[in-house]
């Protein structure tokens, strides 16, 4: 049983740095701020002060450090994948397509991830201020006609919010994101949407192929049927346990892989759902946001703006390019 409690552990540690990394995403922009708060002074005992202020101006100015963390992480799943299942795999004659479709997702991705990080979300200067506002209308509840932007001074557009790490007003805000350096708004939402969808797709498929190369070791070696003799000189059937147990000590990094893919999956699926779920009905998150708090302090709430799911879609795909132009 000592291994089943290292193996808890292990599965605990990753749900922690994971689940870790998901709630720094959101950060700038969602109402978790007294759980970052208590983890932030837990953080305090055990960093040196200087990688605090460090991991602090991430969060405040914008810096490439977790855009590096990115690859880093992509990096290290590719590599395992590469080095111990694709060979195993195909000696296994598992189907090359799908051996393969990994790859091409993340390239994908990547091409996604570039676009995320280097598109302009939508920022609102001195030259676009004009169009910016003419785009939405307000609605007098959240955004409020001829109110302007303290740090800018320039007028805000509806569904616009001053983002303080770009230090500028970006159009149809949804959210600061770390990890691509970027705000996402007006103009890079599509991506990020195909993006977070893309990079669960890359998920779900290297998840399939390593379960489906350690299902396929399972009954190859038939280990299902297999009996060992325990410490006290009984025959016994391997069970489940024995058969995790087995794997973990044969093949460690692959399960742990295993392990972290499945976490992230259940997090941004469930986190790109989300995002999915409030384009479809036309909020950002930044008001769905807004539209919660103002429910709980008053009765009724700010009316829903959606027109069918296929127009607003079409919005956030085919935004509207007056501004752009005209910068
Ligand atoms: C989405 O909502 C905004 C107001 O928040 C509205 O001005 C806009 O026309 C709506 N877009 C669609 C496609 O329904
Ligand atoms: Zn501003
Ligand atoms: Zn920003």
């Amino acid at each position: 049983m000592d291994f089943l409690w290292l193996f808890l552990l292990y599965m605990t540690f990753l749900l922690l740095c994971v689940s870790g990394f998901c709630f720094l995403r959101g950060r700038s922009s969602s109402s978790l701020d007294a759980v970052f708060h208590t983890v932030e002074q837990a953080f305090s005992f055990v960093l040196p002060t200087c990688l605090q202020r460090y991991i602090d101006s991430c969060f405040h100015t914008r810096s490439v450090a977790f855009v590096v963390l990115h690859l880093i992480l992509d990096a290290l799943v590719f590599a395992e994948y590469t080095w111990e299942v694709l060979d195993y795999s195909l000696e296994l004659e598992m189907n090359w397509m799908l051996v393969f479709l990994p790859y091409t997702l993340i390239s994908v991705n990547l091409y996604l991830f570039y676009k995320c990080c280097a598109v302009d979300p939508g920022t609102v200067t001195k030259q676009n201020e004009a169009l910016c506002t003419q785009v939405y209308e307000y609605d007098d509840v959240i955004f409020h006609r001829g109110s302007k932007c303290p740090t800018c001074h320039l007028l805000k557009p509806a569904r616009s919010k001053h983002c303080g790490v770009c230090g500028s007003c970006v159009q149809r805000f949804d959210h600061h994101c770390v990890w691509v350096n970027n705000c996402i708004g007006a103009m890079n939402i599509r991506y990020f949407l195909l993006y977070l969808l893309s990079l669960t797709l890359t998920a779900v498929s290297l998840a399939v192929v390593i379960t489906g190369f350690l299902l396929q070791v399972v009954l190859l070696s038939h280990m299902m049927t297999a009996a060992y003799v325990d410490s006290e000189g009984h025959e016994e059937i391997a069970g489940i346990v024995f058969i995790i147990q087995h794997l973990f000590l044969t093949f460690p990094r692959i399960v742990f892989t295993l392990g972290f893919l499945v976490i992230l999956i259940l997090l941004l699926g469930g986190y790109t759902c989300f995002l999915w779920y409030l384009s479809i009905t036309n909020q950002t998150t930044n008001e769905w946001y807004k539209a919660r708090r103002w429910q709980s302090s008053t009765p009724g709430s700010p009316k829903g703006y959606s027109r069918g799911i296929l127009t607003n879609m079409r919005e956030i795909f085919q935004p509207h390019t007056r501004y752009r132009k005209q910068r």
